[in-house]
């Protein structure tokens, strides 16, 4: 008996879906980006025709859709946290109807792993129009968005092929990461990271969690079956979190659910809690730390079923998941896995399918 494999069961490997394969390939991702963007010193490095106009810019737009959004969210924190250059992050479908006022030296980066959104191609024709310069952050060489960009950073994840968007997210958060430093050292700012290093680390860290996935099997299942909504709760980088989070949960699985920074829950969301409703709180910042742990208690003295993910050095007693520690940075990197599982075994006891969810595309090219 031999079964008819076609090249997509060989290219999934022994994995069921897509998606699996591809929140397992993000360890091996960020350590090819490591080395895809370390010169013979193994110093991190990009084309200096980059770093030239980055330098010359007075303020970074950031333009994109989706999960890469998101990590556009993540982006504008190492830009201005390391690199203290202002950043804005725009959802490219708005940006063309509403195009905010400009600095004097605007600098666009659209981030995007297809290069193929039309969203955000229409923002790059009017941005060019304008005669202002454009780097894509894209996984597909030649793509569009890189072809009419002024430069191109890649991605080096290899094909993504599940519809909902997982190790490009990280990837995008690494380069992103590393565009960041580049820039903060070009222009002579003290900090103490040592960028390799971390991001080497964050990607044991993602290995080590991958290897706990049956654990979010268990919380897909305990927090996630018969209820029709979820909230993520976040404050900081975790907040720029919860929201890939619950996009990745609503595309596959159909849980209406809501990303939510912690401390906007009583100006109204806290009103939707009812008895049950699962909230998943990520609580990986120090510095907000206790503030999320209080909006924690607020929500479950409302009948909310808390799922805590913390991180080492911070976790507390009653913490449904303690992750790695890594840079407090980089905890993106890590902290979105479990969200990435948790949304697949959530779509996959649904008997939803994974790989391609209903009404989507993996590249959205209409407006
Ligand atoms: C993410 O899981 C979705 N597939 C979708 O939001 C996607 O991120 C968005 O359409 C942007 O795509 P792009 O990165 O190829 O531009």
């Amino acid at each position: 008996f031999t079964a008819e494999l076609d090249a997509s069961d060989i290219e999934k490997g022994t994995y069921a879906h897509y998606m699996l394969k591809e929140i397992e390939e993000q360890p091996f991702v960020i350590r090819k980006i490591i080395q895809q963007y370390q010169d013979e010193q193994g110093d991190l490095t990009i084309d200096s025709s980059i770093v030239n106009v980055l330098n010359q810019a007075d303020r970074l737009y950031i333009v994109a859709a989706g999960t890469s959004y998101h990590a556009g969210l993540v982006g504008k924190q190492f830009l201005e946290k390391l690199a203290n250059i202002p950043t804005e992050v725009h959802l490219a479908s708005e940006f063309v109807y509403n195009m905010p006022l400009l600095s004097e030296k605007p600098l666009f980066i659209f981030i995007s792993q297809s290069g193929e959104t039309a969203d955000s191609r229409a923002v790059l024709v009017e941005v060019k129009k304008l005669g202002h310069k454009a780097l894509t952050i894209t996984n597909v060489p030649g793509s569009t968005l890189s072809r009419e960009a002024d430069y191109t950073l890649l991605l080096h994840a290899g094909p993504e092929i599940a519809v909902a968007s997982t190790k490009a997210y990280t990837a995008q958060i690494a380069v992103l990461a590393i565009l960041a430093d580049v820039l903060r050292k070009n222009k002579g700012i003290e900090k103490n990271i040592d960028l390799a290093h971390e991001l080497a680390i964050a990607a044991n860290a993602m290995e080590e969690i991958c290897d706990t996935k049956d654990e979010f099997e268990v919380i897909a299942s305990d927090y996630l079956s018969f209820v029709r909504n979820a909230f993520f709760i976040g404050r900081t980088l975790d907040y720029a979190v919860c929201l890939e989070g619950a996009l990745k949960l609503k595309e596959i699985s159909y849980i209406q659910a809501e990303g939510f920074a912690g401390g906007e829950l009583k100006h109204g969301p806290i009103a939707l809690i009812e008895d049950g409703t699962p909230v998943i709180a990520l609580a990986t910042q120090e510095n907000v730390n206790l503030n999320i742990r209080g909006n924690v208690k607020e929500v479950v003295a409302r009948g909310a079923n808390p799922c805590i993910i913390s991180m080492e050095g911070l976790e507390m007693n009653g913490d449904r998941f303690i992750l790695p520690a890594v840079h407090e940075l980089l905890t993106p990197l890590i902290s979105v896995v479990p969200l990435q599982y948790i949304s697949y075994y959530a779509a996959l006891h649904r008997g939803c399918d994974v790989d391609k969810p209903r009404n989507l595309a993996k590249s959205v090219t209409v407006e």
